[in-house]
């Protein structure tokens, strides 16, 4: 493989760097987690939260940061250490640790979904290693007590991972984005329409849509809006440096205001077509809605069980788009957490080691993902920080900890201190920054206020303390 690239690696085309920001943002996150925190706080009250909390922090936040890499040129560390004279750089230094406890884990569940694509794919064809016959539930349980199987198939997921990332920006990141997300969008298109055309289906689509705010009661509303925060940062990759890597790769010449917006317009209709998907068909067969993790791998099994002859076809659909999410938000994991070492190294005036960084970061996270895999779910090692098991307690760190302080403090300083940085670099293209009237006040006021509200929230729900 002769594609090491000399100097600093930038996208192909602004569709290209869209694809790869889309695909970032749209993972398990939205496949998974939006339905089920969805299922569990009300439907149509979550879905509300989450749409204002997306417009005052979310779109604030993807600019920021988009900004932040452009204006740079650099990854996070040295993008948060370049741009605040050094103030920042432990910012940065957390934001890039996140990505690498999140792909620890993420790589895990990336494997089960390959796993599942298999099962589904042997039932298509009657093969002995379907799911057939064998009830959603104990099929996860089975797997998550066989070791071997849950570390190979982490294994898999983590070389796929490695190998588009150590293929570079455009021609491995940008190349493979740009067949997954229209490839997956149109899989769980096909899903939606089988999924809505059930009989009973109608109870899943009042569910999402039907307002109904009860659970707002009382102290409710501070849960549901907790929930959908912690749930927005989760899934447009904030935090993490993700963007500012990504947004390091743009040209001066793209829009970073209009960019910004098609971000999470894209993720979150993702997110309800997800949920458009999955509600109708666990109505249908008279599932849990609220069933929480268990939704993806066991209900959604089960379901596709009772489906009969289309039900692995269906499956099969459905976990391979759930594939090509999870890769497209790791590979954004993974490149996050080793632009900041390929930097170093171009500043020092070396060539570009991108290769060298990718498999080395890539064998580190393998394992973490080997342990995660050992743990079973919390059966086999010592509790960490009070968590159920090893999985949570990598992401209480992560999301729990790292992500909301990296993102408080961002918007303090670029909101009060530093205030002028972004805007200009958001309007370096030439155009119009219509928005920059909103961005100024929500940066300043309400992103601030949100982050630090959903620190909060989150260690309320790591650790159990019934705040509100
Ligand atoms: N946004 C991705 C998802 O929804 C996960 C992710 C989180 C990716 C943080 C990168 C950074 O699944």
């Amino acid at each position: 493989m002769n594609n090491q690239k000399k100097g600093r690696e930038s996208w192909g085309s602004n569709f290209g760097f869209l694809m790869a920001a889309i695909g970032s943002a749209v993972g398990l996150g939205n496949l998974w987690g939006f339905p089920y925190k969805c299922g569990a706080n009300g439907g149509f009250a979550f879905i509300l939260l989450y749409l204002v909390l997306v417009v005052f922090t979310g779109y604030i936040l993807i600019m920021t940061e988009l900004a932040l890499g452009r204006a740079t040129g650099q990854s996070i560390i040295p993008a948060y250490k370049k741009a605040s004279d050094g103030k920042l750089t432990f910012v940065g230094i957390f934001s890039a640790i996140a990505p690498f406890l999140i792909l620890g884990f993420y790589s895990y569940l990336g494997g089960y979904s390959i796993k599942y694509t298999v099962a589904n794919l042997g039932d298509i064809f009657n093969a002995n290693w379907g799911v057939k016959g064998v009830d959603g539930s104990e099929f996860f349980l089975n797997l998550v007590g066989n070791i071997p199987e849950s570390i190979l198939y982490t294994i898999i997921f983590l070389a796929i991972t490695i190998f588009v990332v150590a293929r570079g920006v455009d021609s491995g990141i940008e190349v493979f984005n740009k067949f997954a997300m229209p490839a997956l969008t149109i899989l769980l298109i096909i899903v939606v329409i089988r999924s809505c055309t059930l009989p009973g289906a109608g109870g899943g689509l009042s569910f999402l849509f039907k307002p109904d705010l009860t659970v707002f009661k009382g102290s409710g509303w501070i849960t549901v809006l907790s929930a959908a925060g912690g749930q927005m940062f989760f899934s447009l990759s904030l935090g993490m440096g993700i963007l500012v890597t990504y947004g390091s790769y743009m040209s001066k010449s793209e829009n970073i205001s209009v960019n910004g917006i098609v971000i999470p317009i894209a993720d979150t209709f993702i997110a309800l077509l997800a949920s458009l998907a999955i509600m109708p068909a666990v109505f249908s067969f008279g599932m849990e809605p609220g069933a929480g993790p268990g939704l993806l791998f066991m209900t959604l099994q089960s379901v596709f069980n009772s489906m009969g002859v289309a039900g692995p076809i269906f499956g099969f659909f459905f976990y391979l788009l759930v594939v090509l999410a999870a890769l497209t938000s790791s590979v954004s994991l993974l490149e996050a957490i080793i632009s900041s070492f390929i930097d170093r190294d171009l500043i020092k005036g070396k060539a570009n080691t991108r290769i060298k960084w990718a498999v080395i970061f890539g064998l580190l996270t393998m394992a973490e993902g080997i342990l995660v895999a050992y743990d079973a779910l919390g059966s086999n090692l010592p509790l960490v920080f009070g968590q159920p098991d090893i999985l949570d307690a990598f992401d209480l760190i992560a999301e729990g900890i790292l992500m909301p302080i990296a993102a408080f403090l961002t918007t303090i300083y670029f909101g009060w201190f530093k205030k002028d940085f972004l805007p200009a670099e958001i309007k370096a293209d030439g155009s119009a920054f219509k928005t920059e009237g909103f961005y100024r006040f929500c940066i300043k006021f309400l992103a601030p206020l949100f982050t630090f509200f959903v620190l909060l929230g989150q260690i309320n729900s790591f650790f159990q303390l019934g705040w509100f």
